[in-house]
C-alpha cells in the first residue's frame, strides 16, 4: 500500500474536477495543472508548464547525462465528463476508499496510472539522487478531447522532446495479476449529423405523412451503416484493414479474458458483433461504427404529439491498421450526402481523430518492458495484446519524434473507465510504482 502522504496526494489529484471537453470546468483544469506541477517541483524534476490556446501541458525533466537513452513518458490529467451523475454511488470529485479499491472520475484514466509512475520516480530520485535513464514527463490535459495542443506542441518541440522510447500507463492489464504488453491501439474518426426538416417543430397530426419526420431518416441513416453480418457497409471502409497475423488469433484465445468475462463486465445480456470474429478480435483488430449520442424530438414525461424539426446524432468510427481517419471520414460524409433524402438539411460536424498503432511486440525497448513485467509477477509471461481504445497522440510520437510507443497499462477491464463509479485498486499505485522503476533499469540496460 502507498504511504499515507502518498496515498493523500492521489486523493487531492482526483478531487480536482478536470473535464477537458466542457469550458465550466477550465478553472479546475488549471489548478489541477497547477497542483500537479508543484508536485513534479517537489519531486526533484525541472518542470515547464506550457500554456496552450486549451488547457496546460506540463514537461518535467530528471537529471540529464550524456550517454543514457532518454526515455519520455507521457500521461494526461484531464478526464471524461461524468454524466450521467445519478448512477455514481458517490460524487465523482470526492474520493472515496473500499477494501482497497478508490471510487472516483479519472482514478485509473488516467490520474491513478500517471500518479504510479510519479511515485514511482519519486521513490528513485529519493534513494539515489538519480534515475538510471533521462527521462522527460510529459503530461497533457487535452487527451480525452483529441490532444488538439499536443500535437502542434510536439511538431514546435521535436528537439526539446527527442527520445528513444515513450512509455504509456493509459491502459489495462488482461485480468487481475497478469502481467500485460500491448502493442496496438485503435485509432477513431468522430463526426456529428444533424438532420433538420421543417424549420419549427410541428403538430403531427396536421403536418405528419405530409412532412417527413427527420428522427426516421436519421434512424434509416444509422441502420444502414451496418449489414446483416454487422460488417460496417460504406464503400471503402474495409480497403486498408490490415488482418489479424495467425498468432494472434491463436495466442487471444488462450487469455483470461474471454465471453463469460465480458458479459459480467458489461452487464449485456448477450454478446454480438461482426460475425466471423471472436469477440477480443472485434474490440482490438476490426473497426466498428459507434452511435455514441442520439436525440431529437420530445424527451419528457408522457406524450406529445409532435413532428420534430430536428434530430442528431454523435458517432465516433474506431479505426484498425491501416486505416486513414481522413479517408474513413470522407467516406462517412459522402455516405450521408449520398443517402439522405431531399425532403431534409443535413449538417455534418466532422470531429477529432486518431490514427491507429501497431508495433511489433519483440522489436525496439519491447523486450525490455517485458522483462520489467516479469519482474513484477516472477514467473508469467506478459500477455501481448492489442487493445480497443485509442490514445490519440501515440501515431504522433511515431511520426513527429520518431519514437515506438510501449504500452504498459495497469488498469484493469472492469475499472469503469468512462462510465459511472471509475475505480483504481490502490495496490496498483505500488505495482506502477515498480513497473516504473524496473522499466527504466531494463531500458538503461539492454
Ligand atoms: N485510456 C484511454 C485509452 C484506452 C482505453 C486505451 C482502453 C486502451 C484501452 C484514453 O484515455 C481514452 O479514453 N481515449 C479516448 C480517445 C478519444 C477521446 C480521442 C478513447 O479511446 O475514447
Ligand atoms: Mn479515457
Amino acid at each position: 500500500m502507498p504511504t499515507d502522504a502518498s496515498l493523500n496526494q492521489f486523493l487531492d489529484f482526483l478531487r480536482f474536477g478536470s473535464i477537458s471537453t466542457d469550458s465550466k470546468y477550465k478553472s479546475q483544469m488549471l489548478d489541477c495543472a497547477g497542483w500537479l506541477g508543484h508536485k513534479l517541483t517537489a519531486i526533484g524534476l525541472k518542470v515547464v508548464h506550457h500554456e496552450t490556446p486549451g488547457h496546460p501541458i506540463l514537461v518535467a525533466r530528471g537529471p540529464r547525462k550524456e550517454g543514457r537513452p532518454t526515455v519520455l513518458i507521457y500521461g494526461h490529467y484531464d478526464v471524461q465528463p461524468v454524466d450521467p451523475l445519478d448512477l455514481w454511488h458517490r460524487p465523482p470529485f470526492n474520493p472515496g476508499i473500499e477494501n482497497g479499491i478508490v471510487t472516483a472520475r479519472g482514478a485509473s484514466d488516467n490520474k491513478g496510472q500517471i500518479f504510479a509512475h510519479i511515485l514511482g520516480v519519486e521513490q528513485a530520485l529519493k534513494e539515489k539522487g538519480d534515475l538510471p535513464v533521462n527521462l522527460i514527463l510529459l503530461i497533457e490535459g487535452e487527451e480525452e478531447i483529441g490532444s488538439p495542443s499536443l500535437t502542434p506542441f510536439l511538431a514546435e518541440q521535436r528537439g526539446e522532446l527527442a527520445c528513444d522510447v515513450v512509455a504509456i500507463s493509459d491502459s489495462s492489464m488482461i485480468a487481475p495479476g497478469h502481467p500485460t504488453f500491448t502493442y496496438g491501439l485503435r485509432g477513431l474518426a468522430a463526426i456529428e449529423v444533424t438532420v433538420t426538416g421543417p424549420d419549427h417543430d410541428l403538430h403531427s397530426g396536421i403536418f405528419g405523412g405530409a412532412v417527413e419526420n427527420p428522427a426516421t431518416v436519421l434512424a434509416r441513416l444509422i441502420a444502414g451503416l451496418h449489414n446483416d453480418k454487422l460488417k460496417v457497409d460504406l464503400d471503402g471502409f474495409y480497403d486498408d484493414v490490415k488482418p489479424l497475423a495467425a498468432w494472434e488469433r491463436k495466442s487471444w484465445k488462450k487469455l483470461p479474458l474471454q465471453e463469460q468475462g465480458l458479459l459480467g463486465m458489461t452487464g449485456a445480456p448477450a454478446l454480438r458483433g461482426e460475425k466471423g470474429f471472436s469477440p477480443l478480435e472485434r474490440i482490438w483488430a476490426r473497426p466498428t461504427a459507434e452511435v455514441n449520442g442520439i436525440g431529437g424530438g420530445y424527451q419528457g414525461e408522457g406524450t406529445k404529439t409532435v413532428l420534430p424539426s430536428t434530430a442528431m446524432a454523435k458517432f465516433t468510427f474506431r479505426l484498425v491498421p491501416d486505416q486513414d481517419p481522413g479517408k474513413i471520414l470522407e467516406i462517412v460524409q459522402d455516405y450521408f450526402r449520398r443517402n439522405a433524402p431531399p425532403s431534409v438539411k443535413l449538417n455534418l460536424v466532422p470531429g477529432h481523430c486518431a490514427e491507429p498503432y501497431l508495433v511489433d511486440p519483440k522489436a525496439g525497448f519491447g523486450a525490455a518492458a517485458q522483462k520489467a513485467l516479469g519482474r513484477i509477477f516472477p514467473g508469467q509471461k506478459p500477455a501481448l495484446i492489442r487493445e480497443g481504445g485509442s490514445i490519440p497522440i501515440v501515431a504522433e510520437f511515431k511520426n513527429i519524434l520518431q519514437a515506438d510507443t510501449l504500452l504498459l497499462g495497469f488498469a484493469l477491464p472492469d475499472c469503469n473507465a468512462h462510465s459511472p463509479n471509475e475505480t483504481f485498486p490502490l495496490a496498483h499505485l505500488d505495482l506502477g510504482a515498480k513497473l516504473n522503476r524496473y522499466l527504466l533499469e531494463e531500458i538503461a540496460g539492454s
